[in-house]
């Protein structure tokens, strides 16, 4: 469930929420440690752990003492950034000014305006999705539906032809995935198995790219291949970034919004539109945040909630814990669609604030629409929940379905 900033990382969640039924719910811990040690130091994993709002909101903000730049990470300063290991060159992991040169060429392309001018191909792929669904009565919600609606969706704005896909979800599996224990062998596997998928997907991007430089079709590979800004190196890791920041994140979305739905009995007021299913999925968002941490790096020493940050330690920031924080939220604990406004910080703040944000609210809001339309019963089956291993959300969520005879 835990992330790294870089999505790319294999890291350790903490010892107090690491049994299934902890990270289903390790929101009894993060209300602990709201209370009793806001801000503190965990020797094991050697990363200082933050967990209110107010301090959350404070580092993602303040660029100038914490920075996203996992290459002053010292065990990992040796990745340098070729083609084979892109991900170190991105906007995600790189600080102002540089990263407005990194953001900037695309921001455009993910604002509200030209997101909605996607939108009717989002409908496109969940209608078709949802029509091949039609005649089951049983399915599984994770894989055949929250898993390809973002797949195709940005293999589609990435102009990635169709029978690619399939290694895709594979490279960004790898990618995302976490050890099962501490051993060393499977923290190696897993490493060997992200190092793997990353050169694998840097030398089909790389081809890509070279293949579409100077064309002037409307995809984003394009639209990379052409910017004068970006070294190879950086085009290549903007693709890869795309991919996996877009994936599992919005699939967790769309899985938790229908988990929290089905858990609330509130599926049919949201088909009927007696709640809005546009303000219940910002509620999902911070209820059950698909990115429950980020992590930073202090540049400096600093003091944060009475606690002394040395230059160079690592902060966990739990996006989880501060969307909970009663100091900003009525009722945290309660999973309340109609909350005015809803300040969460699921898509991070500060320079680093999502990028798709405004893509993933779409497809979520076009994908859950259409899903309840066209099925007039839907019943999840809450009673074996398993969590993924990497982010926050679930292995599969088995669903009985019956279709609207309108
Ligand atoms: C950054 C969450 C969907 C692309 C982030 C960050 C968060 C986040 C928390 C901040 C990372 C940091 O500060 O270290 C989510 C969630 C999503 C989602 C919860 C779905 C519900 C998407 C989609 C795309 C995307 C669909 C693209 C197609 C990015 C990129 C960044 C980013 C490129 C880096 C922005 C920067 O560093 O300037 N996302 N994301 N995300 N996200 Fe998303």
């Amino acid at each position: 469930m835990q992330s790294s900033g870089s999505v790319v990382g294999v890291g350790q969640a903490p010892e107090a929420i690491r049994s299934r039924d902890r990270q289903l719910s390790p929101f009894e811990w993060y209300a602990e440690m709201r209370q009793e040690t806001p801000v503190c130091y965990d020797e094991r994993r050697e990363t200082w752990d933050v967990f209110r709002y107010e301090d959350v909101n404070h580092v993602l903000k303040d660029h100038d003492a914490f920075t996203a730049n996992r290459t002053l990470e010292a065990d990992e300063s040796s990745n340098g950034g070729s083609d084979e290991m892109p991900m170190l060159q991105t906007m995600i992991t790189t600080g102002p000014p540089e990263h407005n040169r990194l953001r900037g060429f695309i921001d455009e392309r993910f604002q509200p305006g030209a997101i909605r001018e996607y939108q009717p191909q989002v409908e496109k792929v969940t209608a078709e999705l949802l029509d091949d669904l039609e005649n089951k009565q049983q399915f599984d919600f994770v894989d055949e539906f929250a898993i390809p609606v973002p797949v195709i969706v940005i293999a589609e704005l990435l102009g990635i032809p169709a029978d690619r896909r399939e290694q895709f979800k594979e490279w960004s599996d790898a990618l995302v995935a976490r050890p099962e224990d501490d051993t060393q062998e499977e923290i190696q596997r897993v490493q060997q198995g992200q190092q793997q998928a990353q050169q694998e997907m840097g030398r089909y991007f790389a081809k890509l790219l070279e293949e579409r430089q100077g064309g002037d079709g409307d995809d984003l590979v394009t639209l990379a291949a052409n910017a004068e800004e970006l070294s190879r190196g950086e085009k290549v890791g903007f693709c890869i970034l795309l991919l996996l920041a877009g994936n599992i994140t919005t699939t967790n979305l769309l899985t938790n919004t229908i988990w929290s739905f089905e858990e609330e009995g509130i599926t049919n007021d949201v088909r009927t539109g007696a709640i809005d299913h546009e303000q219940a999925i910002e509620e999902a968002l911070r209820y059950r945040s698909p990115i429950q941490s980020l992590k930073r790096i202090a540049t400096e020493d600093v003091e944060l909630n009475g606690q002394q940050i040395q230059t160079g330690d690592i902060l966990t920031l739990w996006l989880g814990a501060a969307n909970r924080d009663p100091e900003v939220f009525d009722d945290p604990e309660e999973f309340r669609p109609e909350r005015g406004s809803n300040r969460h910080i699921a898509f991070g703040t500060g320079v680093h604030f999502c990028l798709g944000a405004h893509l993933a609210r779409m497809e979520a809001d076009v994908a859950i629409e259409q899903l309840l339309e066209r099925f007039d019963r839907l019943d999840a089956d809450l009673s074996d929940l398993q969590p993924l291993s990497s982010l926050y959300g679930l292995e599969s969520l088995p669903c009985e379905v019956s279709m609207n005879a309108h």
